[in-house]
């Protein structure tokens, strides 16, 4: 398998795909107070579509795929999607990134069909902060949920937390202590993607890194799977890992290997710039595989060198439910 590589030389292997842009938490950062305007139905793509593009996309280099949201399991059918998903010969990886809601009923079916591994999105450990952060108090159905998935095998599991100065900025330790545990837990720094309203503020990795370090010695380490854009660190007899994703900070674009596809079927060239190619319009309109390749190559094409986001400059417009982070 040749694949596929971009105008700066990066190889393009990974394909995130969000397959609604409905959510069953309203997480501060993510969804403004007046709320946001969802898809009309009409123009979400069928689990059909989203396959005819991912068997394309495998054909010419993809090898990862991870669904994402909005929220990938508040979509009925999922389970069965990701089966559809499993059975696609070169994807090699499949995985979900989820808030955990409602992951304890569906753990197991995830696992049976052929999912391999699962991020959690969880912002707080004490119910009502999450309560606060999220506008509902599901603490506890993401805590079974996490159990759940532990006990019908996904390893490693990987906790994902944006961290928000003065809301949950307090917790870092608490998490790490999680580590111990064999929980791998990414702290996130939170990008600036929320028009109007009021944004949380950021906290920097080297702060939240300093923090960490009071709870011992940070020894640089592999990352848990996959490869992310996360630095990966051990606390001295921990099973699990603490990362530290630092898209504002100090921003990885240059081994960037992924593309987007948004449940309304648009790729995405790069989560930060406006970008997009429209999927849907040609599937509709009865494309070929050919047809796709081409747009998948046009896509893979339009990425940018990278993003300008510490200059203050997003040129993203749709909001982070669009978008699966
Ligand atoms: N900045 C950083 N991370 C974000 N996420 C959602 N919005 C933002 C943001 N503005 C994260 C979610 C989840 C992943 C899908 O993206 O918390 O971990
Ligand atoms: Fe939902 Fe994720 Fe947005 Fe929170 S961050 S509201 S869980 S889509």
């Amino acid at each position: 398998m040749s694949g596929i590589s971009d105008s700066f030389q990066r190889p393009i292997s990974y394909l995130r795909v969000s397959v609604t842009d409905r959510c069953n938490l309203r997480c501060v950062y993510c969804m403004p107070p007046q709320g946001i305007s969802l898809m009309p139905h009409s123009d979400i793509l069928r689990y059909e579509e989203i396959l005819s593009v991912v068997r394309v996309a495998a054909g010419m280099g993809i090898n990862r795929v991870r669904l994402s949201g909005g929220e990938p399991l508040a979509r009925a059918g999922l389970v069965d999607f990701v089966r559809m998903l499993a059975g696609v010969r070169e994807i090699e990886d499949l995985s979900l990134t989820t808030n955990g809601v409602l992951l304890k009923g569906h753990a197991a079916a995830l696992k049976e069909a052929g999912l391999a591994r699962v991020n959690i999105s969880l912002d707080s450990l004490k119910r009502e902060k999450f309560r606060q952060i999220t506008g509902h108090d599901r603490l506890p159905d993401v805590m079974d949920g996490i159990s759940e998935a532990e006990r019908v095998g996904f390893a490693p599991i990987k906790i994902n937390v944006v961290v928000m100065r003065g809301i949950n900025d307090d917790e870092l330790l608490d998490f790490v202590r999680l580590t111990g545990e064999g929980w791998n837990v990414r702290f996130i720094e939170l990008m600036p993607l929320l028009q109007g309203g009021e944004q949380p503020q950021f906290v920097p990795a080297t702060e939240m890194r300093e923090i960490v370090s009071s709870a011992g010695r940070l020894e640089p380490c592999q990352p848990p799977e996959g490869n992310g854009p996360a630095r990966y660190y051990r606390l001295p007899g921990a099973r699990g890992t603490v990362g530290f994703i630092t898209p504002v900070s100090d921003h990885f674009c240059f081994k960037c290997n992924r593309l987007r596809l948004t449940a309304d079927g648009k790729l995405l060239p790069c989560l930060l710039a406006g970008a997009e190619i429209d999927v849907r319009s040609a599937l509709r309109a009865g494309a070929s595989p050919d047809d796709i390749r081409r747009l998948v190559l046009e896509a893979v094409a339009a990425k940018p060198e990278g993003h300008r986001v510490r200059q203050g400059e997003v040129g993203q417009t749709r909001p982070m439910t669009q978008l699966g982070g």
